[in-house]
This record gives structure tokens, sequence and C-alpha cells, in this order.
């Protein structure tokens, strides 16, 4: 018994370290996205327990009224002016999303020119006052605006779907900080999910799976089913559903861009239609044909249902990784190229968008696509959407294309967010809080000229390794807040400060029932990369009997022996990359004792990086004739689902004398592994 009540108090004790300390009164420099400006004054405005009550002049706003009625216990109407502790003011001169916040101790006052800058006037005071501990609100003048008119995030509906209360839910966290795009990955090999009426069986078919996990349905050769089979598990949104969300959605000032993906990711296209692919034949092409004429008249047709429900001005027409294999062989494709005069099958899928460009346009809407779309030439009005580095998006930007940044280093929160041994399985990487909120879309070298045409940026959660809703929200949350931060704020940056304000929203959106990540308790990086590592071989020369692949170099010839150990992800600048196995000998530069030997490999499995099945090292005093030391194989499961490192070690049981240290790692036997190594340590 007694016992027990320890445990609870040390408990109690721990939740009461890690959760972040409330002063009672909060202000301005407690809000995500950081405000542009805010000049305090004197005194502060006790939050009313009965909720704020307010009036709106000037230009009167129906979502303002919609949204307001959402949310009756802190928002009432007053029933005289005289009694409104709450102006909100829409003046009606003037464009933006800006506003202006004023608290006093007896008032607050939030003026904007449009319905939107109130909107967002609104959320910085709703935040405040909802945030766990809040009981006043420090005396302010804020005056605000965005950097970036695009700020995004991706929801990946394909290899996992949601349900439209999921999305509504996730809208609301999107409105707190300020988010207004929201970017729906309606369809990819994994399922298509909506509702479309000329083409039936995209959702009577290529939205169900027999199993529910991406991973378990891979794994089961990657079948559909009919929505009625027992085992139909995935689904789809209705027009009417999706009607909803977009009002939803636009009540809150966000818009969604439906995105349709083509000619590549197309799978579950192929298998419904057989007759749009190069084969014919089901289960074949990832890509639609691009030779057929009935691959447009199925685009247009799609795309004329899709902007009957969406009234987004960007339409997202995909265009990443499409594997172009297929059209090589196929009579049609080929006889397109000849007919067009394209050179090659870059210059084939640029066709193709150029063509679901002009439809478009001719539709009034423009197009948004991932940065493949400028392979083979960008089509004129597109916007492009940078997540291969940002190298797409600056090569648009100059030739004065607008851009959204999403370069997966940054901006991909599908991968890990803290140490793999206690997260979730991921895709692989790393990108925690912090790395998130380093990023600047603006770099340096760009001319006002090319700034003008970036429009912001966004977070995307591919969704193969998140199959649960409350897997979803634990990837989005906290990471979503620095996306916002960076759209919305100046470009200065003060992580303690941000991590602070983090935590804070973090456990508004806790109390708010949402599953977000413990940052009060994050790991950090990996602890070896954090500091040099001294050893035998450290500035010694490396001959290498397999180059490292050209993506993937580190820091070149000395990075196996440069003291510095790699971090949680292959992608850091410090792992060095193989396409299959490794060889390599390490000169010490003199004959000397060499007790131990241990190298280190990444198992990320979800990025096919995979350890070696066995190392082999051998050591020689000419760098001639190797004698061997010992074969170190693998212990792991092959099913091990999880990032981890781990290091091949040789204890040398005779000591021996040598000059030369040969290593000599066989890759895993999966088509396209890789292998990554970050030291060569030689004590
Ligand atoms: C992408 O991640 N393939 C856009
Ligand atoms: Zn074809």
């Amino acid at each position: 018994m007694k016992k027990s009540h320890l445990w609870a108090a040390a408990a109690a004790a721990l939740l009461l370290c890690s959760s972040p300390v409330m002063a009672s009164t909060v202000g301005s420099s407690d809000i995500i996205p950081r405000p542009t400006q805010s000049i305090a004054s004197k005194g502060e405005f006790p939050i009313p327990t009965g909720g704020f009550s307010f009036t709106v002049k000037g230009d009167k706003d129906e979502a303002l009224s919609t949204y307001l009625s959402t949310l009756p216990t802190m928002f009432k109407t007053a029933a005289k002016a005289s009694q409104a502790n709450l102006s909100i003011q829409i003046t009606g001169k003037g464009e933006g999303e800006n506003y202006e916040l004023t608290v006093t101790p007896k008032h607050i006052t939030i003026k904007a020119p449009t319905a939107a800058g109130a909107f967002y006037g609104i959320q910085s005071l709703k935040q405040l006052a909802s945030l766990p501990g809040a009981t006043a609100i420090a005396a302010c003048k804020i005056t605000d605006s965005p950097r970036f008119p695009y700020r995004g995030l991706h929801f990946d509906v394909s290899r996992h779907f949601r349900s439209p209360e999921f999305i509504k839910k996730q809208i609301d966290a999107m409105a707190l900080m300020k988010l207004n795009n929201l970017h729906l990955h309606f369809t990819d090999a994994a399922g298509w999910r909506m509702e479309i009426d000329r083409y039936p069986r995209l959702t009577e078919f290529a939205a169900w799976r027999p199993q529910a996990d991406w991973q378990d349905w891979v794994d089961n050769g990657a079948r559909y089913c009919e929505r009625n089979d027992v085992r139909a598990a995935g689904g789809f949104y209705t027009k009417d559903e999706l009607r909803q969300l977009v009002k939803y959605a636009a009540d809150r000032h966000i818009r969604i861009i439906p995105e349709i993906e083509v000619p590549g990711h197309s799978k579950e296209v192929t298998s419904a239609y057989p007759e749009l692919s190069c084969s014919g034949q089901p289960y074949t092409d990832e890509d639609l044909c691009i030779g057929k004429e009935a691959t447009f008249k199925f685009i247009e047709d799609v795309l004329d249902e899709v902007i009957d429900v969406f009234p987004s001005q960007y339409i997202h027409i995909g265009g990443d990784e499409a594997s172009k294999g297929g059209w090589r062989n196929c009579p049609d494709c080929q006889a397109r190229m000849k007919a067009e005069g394209l050179k090659d099958v870059d210059e084939l899928q640029s066709y193709a968008i150029h063509r679901v460009e002009k439809y478009l346009n001719s539709k009034g809407r423009s197009i948004i696509g991932w940065d493949e779309i400028l392979e083979g030439g960008l089509a004129p009005n597109a916007t492009v959407m940078s997540w291969r580095g940002t190298e797409g998006g600056i090569t648009a930007l100059k030739s004065g294309h607008d851009v959204v940044m999403t370069p997966g280093e940054f901006c991909y929160i599908d991968y890990t967010q803290d140490a793999a041994f206690k997260e979730p399985v991921s895709i692989g990487g790393y990108t925690p809080l912090s790395k998130v909120y380093s990023y600047e879309p603006l770099e340096k070298g760009l001319t006002a000229e090319d700034a003008s045409h970036l429009l912001g940026l966004q977070a995307n959660l591919w969704a193969e390794y998140v199959p649960t809703d409350q897997h979803a929200e634990y990837m989005y949350y906290p990471r979503t807040y620095a996306i916002a931060e960076i759209g919305w704020a100046t470009p200065e940056k003060d992580y303690p400060d941000f991590h602070r304000r983090a935590l804070q929203l973090n456990a508004l959106l806790d109390s708010a029932g949402y599953n977000v990540f413990d940052l009060a308790n994050e790991y950090g990086e990996r602890r070896e990369s954090l500091t040099p590592v001294s050893h035998l071989a450290k500035g010694c020369k490396v001959s290498y009997a397999i180059p490292w692949h050209q993506k993937y170099p580190a820091a070149g010839e000395s990075s196996l022996t440069d003291g510095i150990r790699g971090g949680w992800t292959y992608g850091d600048h410090r792992w060095q990359g193989f396409a299959g196995d490794f060889e390599a000998v390490v000169d010490l530069g003199d004959i000397k004792p060499v007790h131990s030997l241990t190298t280190t490999f990444m198992h990320a499995p979800g990025a096919w990086v995979h350890l070696p099945q066995m190392v082999e090292y051998s050591v020689s005093s000419d760098g001639n004739t190797f004698t061997p030391v010992e074969t170190v194989w693998t212990d792991l499961d092959p099913n091990y689902g999880k990032i981890m490192m781990k290091p091949y070690t040789s204890t040398v049981s005779n000591p021996s004398e040598a000059r030369y240290v040969k290593v000599r790692a066989k890759g895993h036997d999966r088509p396209g592994a890789w292998l990554f190594v970050d030291e060569i340590i030689v004590n």
C-alpha cells in the first residue's frame, strides 16, 4: 500500500516536472506563430470564466458568425453592446490576413481589414485563453501579419484512409496556428479516395484492401478487393462529405487543395481500369499510358468532377516519381512521342503535364505539382512544390514560377521525430522539432523578384507507416507548429523560446484531445554523434575498393576516419552510403598494435537501408597480404522494423601488429538495399 502511494507521488512529481510551467497570466509572447509586433501595456485582462461576450462591427461575415457559433463556451454574442468585453471590427479597408489585437484590463479589441484578419486575431485570443492554467492576458497591443501567403499541411489519405471527422479535427488545430492550406493526397497505389461518378470502379474496387495496414497489404501482394468483400478496409469520401469539408475549412480560412496524382503512382487506376495502362493488364503498371487518348479523357473527366467539388484555384496533379519504364516499350506511347516530336520519356511526361495544365487553365484553374514536373520542360503556368531538396524550387523561382517549399530534410514529418528506439516504426530519417524549426525557405542568393514567387511552405505526412489517427496526430504535433511559425513569423530564430511555447501549445492540444508527441521527454540526437571520437585510425587515409554512392558522400575520403559519428539519419551528411557491398582499407601510417575494430552500420528498412549480412576484418603489414581477423555476423531479426545502429566489433584476441586494416561488408540481399557506414574505429 505504502509503496504504491510512493509510486503515485513519484509519478505526480514527474508529471509536474515534464509539463510546461504555465504562468497564470499569459501574453503575446506565448503565441505560436510568434506575432510580428507586440507592445506591452499596464495591467491584465482576467479571462472570463463564462467566455467572451462579443460584438462584431463593420462588414458582417457569415463564415465568422458560423465559426463563432461553434464555440459557445468561449464566445457569446453580447446581449447589449455595452456589455461586450470583446469587440471585433472588420473595417473592409484593405486586404490581407493582418489584424490588431488590443488587450486592456477592461476590454479586448480585434481590428482587421478582412474577415480572414479578424479570424486570425480571434485565433491568437483563443490560443491564449485556452492555454492550460491561463487566468489572465497581459495588456498589450499586437500588430500581426503573415510572412508568407501559403502555409500548408498535407494529408496522405491514400495509404491510410482518415475519416472526415479526423480531417475536421485537424482543420481546427491548423486554424489555431494560422495555417491556411490543406493538401489532400487523394490518390495513390494504396487506394483511390474520392467519389467519381463517371468511374465507379475507383471507389467500388480501388478504394478497398483486404488488409487495413499498408505494410501488411504490401506484404500480401498489394491487391484491392470489392467494396462488399467482408475483408474490405479503406474507404472514400462522397462528394457531399467533401463539400462539407470544403465549407468547414473555408469557414476557418483554409483552402483544401485536392491532389489527383498523374501520371505515376497510379496503380489503383490501372488496376481498376487496365485499358488506361500501357500493358492493358491490372496490377502491372504504376503509370498511366500517355499514348492512349482514353487516358486524357479519364483525367479530364475526373478533373471536371474535382473542380465541381473544390473551389480551390490550385489543383494538385502530382507528377512525382513516374517510373516511365512501361512507356519505353508501349506502341501507343512510342507513337505519341514520334507524333509530338518528343525525344525521351521525360518529355513524354512533360507533354502530359502541359496538356493537363492547358485543360485546367481552360476551366480557370491552375496546376501545382511536385518538382519532377520540371523534367522535360515545365508547363507555363505551373506552381512547383519542391520536395527533393530545394533545387527544383529554386530553378522554378528563377524562371518566374510560383513555388511552395517542402524539402524532405525539413518538412517531411513522416520521418522519425526522436530516437528511433523509443518511437514507432517510420519510413526512416530523423526530423526532430528543432530541425523543422531551423528551416529558412528564403535561401541566400534569391533576388527580390525570385522571392516574390515564393508562396510559402508545407509539411507533408506520408502515411505508409502511420496506420492510425492517433499516430498521425503524434507525427503532426508539435512539428506542425514549426511550419506555422516559419510561414507566419518574421525569420529570426530563437529555438529555446519556440520550444517553451511548443510545450504550452502541446499542453493545449493535449487537453483538447489530440495525441501529441511528448516533447518534454524528448531523447534527442544519437549520443555518439554529439562529440568526436578519438581512435588509432583517426585522420588516416582510406582506400575504397567500392566507391561510395554519389548521393551519399558524407565528407568524402575522410568520412570514415574523421572521428565524426553519424546521427539518427543517413541523410545527415555524416553517414556514407553504398549501393550494395562495402570494402575499404585503412592505412594506419605505421605498424601499430591493433586490439579492436568496430564499424557501425545503419538499419532503416523503410528506406531500404539494411545492415550487412556480415563484416569481415583482416589486417596486413604490407597492404598486399591480408590475414583474416574475424568475420562478424548480424544477429538482427530480419523483420525488425525500426531504425537502429549496429556496431560490428572484433576484439582482436591476439593483438596484431598491422599497418593496414581491411573492412569488407556483404550487403543485404534485398534488391536495391543500401548500406550506410559512419566510422571505422581502430584501437
Ligand atoms: C513525394 O514525396 N514523392 C512527393
Ligand atoms: Zn503507353
